[in-house]
C-alpha cells in the first residue's frame, strides 16, 4: 500500500539529511526537522502495510546481533599496489603504456586515498539492500544494520529508473573534528579512547549493537563500483559524476579540486604534491593518492595481477614519524577530575610540525607500550595532527629507568585519587580541586558553550590565581579596574573582555545546560534536556523518573544530573547567574503535551504575566504564533482585547478564555 504523504515525507527527510550530513548546509531548523520525522513515524505506526524499507525510520539502531553473517562478494574487493615515491608513478605509467602498447599520454583520474574502512553498498533496483565489509576481499561481513545508521548514505538512489544492480565501493570514515569529540566522550565515560579516526570508524562499524553505531559520527565517501547490471560507464570520471547525481557522498561533491583528471605521469606527480600540501588541512585523514586509468575500456584491457588491478595504483605519503626522547611525564587534571598522563619530549619535527607533547591516555596504555621517562620513542602524527607514541626503542632505555605509576595524590590539589575497577581512568574526586574548577570555567566560556571568546585559558588561570574567579557568576562581576590591575592587561583589551562577557548574557537553554559541565551531559544531551524541559526551572525540579522518560537518557546520565541539581551550591549558582542578568531563551521547543500540534496567540490582559502564559503554553506542547491567520488554532483572550480579537472572529479562529485554556491543559 502506498500513502502519498508518506512517500513525500521520505523524500523530504532524505533531502534534509543530505543537506545536513553531506552538504553541511541545513535549510530547516532542528525543530522543523523533528516535526517532519514525528509525522512520518505517526503515519507508519497507524498504517501497517506501508513500504518502510527505505524510510529514514529504518536507520535507527535495532536489536543487537550475536555475530555478523559472512557473505561472498559478487566481484572480489581488490587491493592496490603501493608506492612511496614519484619515480614509482613514472614506473606505473610505463607499465600501463607497455601493456597496452600505447605511446600517447594516458589519461588518469587522480583522487584521495582515504584512511578509513572500505565498504561495499549493494543497491538493487535503487534500494540499499546490503552493506558488506571488505573482509578478506572475497568474503565480507554483513554490516547492513550498522551502515543504515549513517545518515549521509541514501537508502534509495535518486534515479527514477535505477539500474537492476549497483554495488558501490567506498570508505567509511570519521572526520578529525568529530573524532576528537568522540574521544572526549569516551574519556569522560572512562572508556578506552581510540588511537586514530580509522580505528574509531572500524570499531564503530564492527559493533553488534547498531544503537552504538548510530551514536558514532560516521561518514562515507564512494569512489568505485563493484558488480553492476543494467548500466555501463565509459570513464572513471563518469562513474564519479553518476555517484554524485545519485546523492552518494563523494569527495567530488565536497570539493571538486580534490579530484583531477591528469594527462601523463608529470601531471599526476603535480597532483600528488598539491594534495600532500593540503593533507593536514583536510577535515579527514588520507594516506596518499589513488591513480586510476580513466577509460573503463582500457581498464578492462589491463585486467588484474594477483589481487590488484593493473589500471590503478596508490601513491602513499611518507609516514610522518620521528625519533625523540621522553623528558618527563606530567599528569593533567581535567574538568571531570580525570587524570591524563602527558609525555613531554625533546622537541622534534614530524612532517613539518614541531611536536613536544603527546597524550599517553591512561595507565593501561602506558603499561601496554611500556613507556618510561628517559625512553627513546618513535612518534608519529596520528590522524595527521595528533602526535602519538608508536613504540619504545628498548635498546636505548637507560639502565636505571623505572615503570611509570599514576600518582595516588592529585597533582593539583593533593587529595587522594581513585581508579575504579571497571574504568581505565584515574580520577581526583575533590569537586573543589583547583584544576577541576579551572577546567570547568574554561568549559563554561568555550565556543560551543557560553562563547565568551575574549576570555582565554590564560586569563582564567590568572583570575583564579588572583582570587577574582571561583564560580561561573564571578565572570559577570569582574570589573574593568580589576582586569587592568592584572599584569599585561591594557585598557582596550579589558574593555573587550567585559563586552565579550556582556554579549554572552542571552544563551539558549541547550547551550546554557551544556555550559554547566554536568558530567555526561554533552551538547546532544543538553539539547534533549532543553527540548524536554523547555525552561531551566523545570529541569531543576526534575525527578529521576522524569529524566528517564527521555528515551535517549539512561540511568547513569540521569543519576549524574540528579546529583548536580540536588546540590544546593549548584542551584544557588544558577540563581546567582540569573541575578547577574543571564536571560535564557529556548527557541527549540519540541515538547509534547496536551497542546501538541496546536497554535496559540494571546491578546488582552491575563491573570498571569504574558511571558509566563506563553511558557505555560509552550511547556505543554503548544506553539505561539505572532499574528492572527487561518493557521492559528486558538486566540486566548484576556480583558481589554485588541484588534486581534475581531480579526480572529472574521477568520473563524477559535477564541478561548484563560479558564478554557487551562481546561485544555488539564
Ligand atoms: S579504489 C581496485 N579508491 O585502498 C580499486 N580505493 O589498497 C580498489 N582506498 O581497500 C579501490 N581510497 O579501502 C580506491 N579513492 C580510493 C581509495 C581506495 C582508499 C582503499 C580501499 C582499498 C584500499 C586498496
Amino acid at each position: 500500500m502506498s500513502n502519498l504523504r508518506h512517500e513525500e515525507l521520505k523524500k523530504i527527510i532524505f533531502k534534509h539529511d543530505y543537506n545536513y550530513y553531506v552538504l553541511d548546509k541545513p535549510t530547516i531548523t532542528d525543530y522543523e526537522y523533528d516535526k517532519l520525522y514525528e509525522e512520518l513515524l505517526k503515519i507508519e505506526s497507524s498504517e501497517k502495510d506501508l513500504d518502510i524499507s527505505d524510510s529514514p525510520s529504518q536507520r535507527v539502531g535495532g536489536k543487537a546481533l550475536d555475530s555478523f553473517q559472512k557473505i561472498e562478494h559478487r566481484a572480489p574487493m581488490l587491493s592496490l599496489s603501493n608506492s612511496y615515491s614519484s619515480e614509482d608513478i613514472f614506473d606505473f605509467d610505463e607499465k600501463v603504456k607497455k601493456f597496452l602498447n600505447i605511446s600517447a599520454e594516458i589519461e588518469y583520474l587522480c583522487e584521495l586515498k582515504f584512511d578509513g574502512l572500505s565498504m561495499e553498498l549493494i543497491y538493487e533496483k535503487g534500494r540499499l539492500l546490503r552493506a558488506l565489509t571488505r573482509g578478506d576481499g572475497t568474503v565480507g561481513e554483513d554490516v547492513t544494520l550498522n551502515v543504515r545508521t549513517i545518515k549521509s548514505i541514501p537508502l534509495k538512489l535518486k534515479s527514477n529508473n535505477p539500474p537492476e544492480l549497483l554495488e558501490i565501493r567506498g570508505e567509511v570514515l570519521i572526520f578529525k573534528e568529530d573524532f576528537s569529540r568522540l574521544n572526549e566522550i569516551q574519556q569522560e565515560n572512562g572508556i578506552q579512547t581510540f588511537a586514530n579516526p580509522r580505528n574509531a570508524a572500524a570499531g564503530s562499524i564492527r559493533q553488534l549493537d547498531s544503537k552504538i553505531t548510530s551514536s558514532r559520527p560516521l561518514k562515507f565517501f564512494g569512489y568505485a563500483l563493484g558488480a553492476v547490471e543494467g548500466i555501463s560507464f565509459r570513464t572513471q570520471d563518469e562513474i564519479q559524476h553518476f555517484l554524485c547525481e545519485q546523492r552518494i557522498p563523494t569527495v567530488l561533491e565536497t570539493d571538486p579540486d580534490l579530484v583531477k583528471i591528469c594527462k601523463g605521469p608529470q601531471s599526476v606527480i603535480e597532483y600528488y604534491h598539491t594534495i600532500e600540501h593540503r593533507r593536514s588541512s583536510l577535515p579527514f585523514d588520507i594516506d596518499g593518492i589513488v591513480v586510476k586509468v580513466n577509460s573503463v575500456r582500457l581498464q578492462n584491457d589491463l585486467g588484474l595481477v594477483a589481487r590488484s588491478p593493473r589500471w590503478a595504483t596508490a601513491a602513499k605519503f611518507k609516514p610522518e614519524q620521528a625519533l625523540t626522547q621522553i623528558k618527563e611525564i606530567i599528569v593533567q587534571v581535567g574538568r571531570t577530575g580525570a587524570l591524563t598522563p602527558v609525555a613531554i619530549m625533546t622537541p622534534v619535527n614530524v612532517g613539518g610540525v614541531t611536536v613536544t607533547n603527546a597524550t599517553l591516555h591512561n595507565q593501561d596504555e602506558i603499561d601496554r607500550k611500556d613507556l618510561r621517562v628517559g625512553d627513546t620513542v618513535i612518534i608519529q602524527r596520528a590522524g595527521d595532527v595528533i602526535p602519538e607514541i608508536v613504540s619504545v626503542v628498548l635498546e636505548k632505555r637507560p639502565h636505571d629507568s623505572k615503570p611509570f605509576k599514576m600518582p595516588s595524590k592529585c597533582p593539583a590539589c593533593n587529595s587522594a585519587t581513585e581508579k575504579l575497577e571497571n574504568e581505565v581512568i584515574t580520577r581526583c574526586l575533590n569537586p573543589l580541586c583547583i584544576a577541576v574548577v579551572k577546567e570547568s570555567l574554561k568549559h563554561f566560556v568555550s565556543r560551543r558553550a557560553m562563547n565568551i571568546d575574549k576570555v582565554g585559558d590564560k586569563l582564567i588561570e590568572h583570575l583564579v590565581d588572583h582570587g577574582l574567579l571561583k564560580v561561573f557568576s564571578d565572570f559577570y562581576k569582574i570589573t574593568d579596574i580589576q582586569l587592568q590591575s592584572l599584569e599585561r592587561q591594557g585598557k582596550k583589551s579589558a574593555s573587550n573582555i567585559i563586552s565579550s562577557i556582556e554579549k554572552s548574557k542571552n544563551p539558549t537553554l541547550n547551550r546554557f545546560i551544556y555550559s554547566l559541565g554536568i558530567r555526561f551531559v554533552g551538547e546532544q544531551t543538553a539539547k534533549l534536556l532543553a527540548d524536554h524541559f523547555v525552561n531551566i526551572q523545570n529541569l531543576l525540579n526534575a525527578k529521576e523518573e522524569d529524566l528517564l522518560q527521555i528515551p535517549e537518557i539512561g540511568p547513569k546520565v540521569a543519576k549524574s544530573i540528579i546529583s548536580w541539581i540536588s546540590n544546593k551550591e549548584c542551584i544557588k549558582e544558577i540563581h546567582e547567574l540569573e541575578r547577574m542578568g543571564i536571560k535564557i531563551s529556548n527557541p527549540v521547543r519540541s515538547v509534547t503535551g496536551p497542546l501538541s500540534g496546536q497554535s496559540f496567540l494571546i491578546t488582552g490582559t491575563l491573570p498571569i504575566h504574558r511571558d509566563e502564559a506563553k511558557t505555560l503554553i509552550e511547556s505543554n506542547g503548544g506553539k505561539i504564533l505572532s499574528s492572527v491567520s487561518s493557521k492559528l488554532n486558538y486566540l486566548v483572550v484576556g480583558s481589554d482585547p485588541g484588534s486581534k480579537f475581531e480579526k480572529a472572529e472574521k477568520l473563524g479562529v477559535k477564541v478561548i478564555s484563560w479558564d478554557e485554556l487551562n481546561g485544555l491543559i488539564e
